[in-house]
């Protein structure tokens, strides 16, 4: 075993793994002849659009413009509502600001850990215009269930994609269900850059014109705009980066399930919930999240990795709701679950990189804590 730490996760070490691909990519853009979109941002948006299964990617500067640019096509805005989940990453909710909406804050299910629909159902009101399902850690939501309520009461779906690239549901691609579906490409994630990314992608060719407007000024043609809009563009180094990736993704993927079979295999018997696939659903495992009985043997554990040179992450330590930039401000429903979460969670490290020796090592390590606190 190495001396170095064993991290959450590790964009270094997936760029050293594809070093000389990646290289080569970079040189490829620094050639020119332009260094602002172009043929490198091009490529990526429709490989990634293929990946995903749509018809249109619109690259943007990263996961959180992507969320707010696609509400912003949607024309949702302010006196408008948007229905999402407080544990997330706060980009899901400032997002919804960003576009001058309301967002409206739904407990997760406890087994899945993503948006409840039965939670939203309590939540909407003539101003609901959409919800964001946010695929956290890497499972679908409930997408028959959320697209069966947009149904009924005329709403929009919008999915956040930032932490499942590829993951499936019933077999299809996630970000191929919402009529708009958003991705960060931070590095991260299952799909990472070396830097800022996202994207938007969509079937709806009218609405991917209205985000490339968007994205750039509102610029029908250089220097004209003829919406208002903000800057936004996906860089083309970071393209030329993903494009490089996105060919490992399949590969990575099949790693990443993996190392959570061997983690469940090893870690089984212990006082620890350990990830439920759920039911029709393809996991990525971008996160290995287990939950422990109390907040008190959380912190302890995870004290207890770091001493041995262990980096277990918390997603998230505190719910949105919780934060004081949102603290009172927002209507939610009941946060049982959200509150438990943020007390009791913890993620393993988990990436494509990670050793199986790394991996046996991290298992040990937990299995000794319990051996030691019973
Ligand atoms: C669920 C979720 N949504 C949105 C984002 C925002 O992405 P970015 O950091 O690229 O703005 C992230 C990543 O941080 C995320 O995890």
């Amino acid at each position: 075993m190495s001396d170095r730490a064993i991290l959450t996760a590790d964009p270094g070490a997936g760029y050293r793994a594809l070093r000389e691909e990646i290289d080569k990519a970079i040189r490829s853009v620094l050639d020119g002849p332009g260094y602002i979109l172009g043929e490198a941002v091009s490529r990526f948006e429709s490989d990634f659009a293929g990946y995903v299964g749509v018809h249109h990617g619109v690259g943007v500067n990263n996961g959180t413009d992507a969320i707010h640019l696609a509400l912003r096509a949607l024309d949702i805005g302010p006196g408008d509502e948007v229905i999402t989940v407080s544990h997330t990453a706060v980009a899901t909710v400032a997002a919804v600001g960003m576009a001058g909406a309301v967002p409206v804050l739904a407990d997760v299910d406890p087994v899945t850990r993503t948006i409840d629909p039965a939670a939203v159902k309590d939540l909407i009101t003539p101003r609901t215009k959409a919800i964001i399902a946010v695929h956290l850690y890497g499972q679908p939501a409930d997408l028959d269930a959320l697209l069966l309520l947009c149904e009924r009461h005329g709403l929009t779906l919008v999915e956040d994609c930032a932490q499942a690239h590829g993951a499936r549901w019933k077999g299809a691609t996630v970000g191929s269900f919402g009529r708009l579906a958003t991705f960060s490409f931070y590095p991260t994630k299952n799909l990472g850059a070396i830097g800022d990314a996202g994207m938007v992608v969509t079937n709806d060719s009218v609405l991917a014109a209205r985000l490339r407007l968007l994205r750039q000024y509102g610029w029908e043609k250089p220097q004209y705009s003829i919406i208002e809009g903000w800057n936004s563009r996906m860089d083309p180094l970071q393209a030329a980066i993903l494009s490089v990736k996105l060919n490992h993704l399949e590969a990575h993927t099949a790693r990443r399930r993996a190392l959570a079979g061997w983690y469940k295999e090893q870690l089984r018997g212990l006082p620890i919930v350990l990830p439920v696939e759920g039911e029709h659903c393809t996991h990525v495992y971008h996160l290995y999240v287990i939950e422990l009985q109390d907040h008190t043997t959380r912190n302890a554990l995870r004290a207890f990795l770091a001493e041995r040179g262990i980096i277990a992450g918390i997603h998230y330590e505190f719910g949105v709701h919780e934060q004081p930039a949102y603290r009172d401000r927002l209507r939610k429903g009941s946060m049982t679950v959200t509150e438990r979460l943020a007390r009791t969670v913890l993620s393993l490290p988990l990436y494509p990189e990670l050793t199986e020796l790394e991996q046996r090592h991290v298992s040990d390590t937990v299995r000794s804590f319990f051996t030691l606190h019973p």
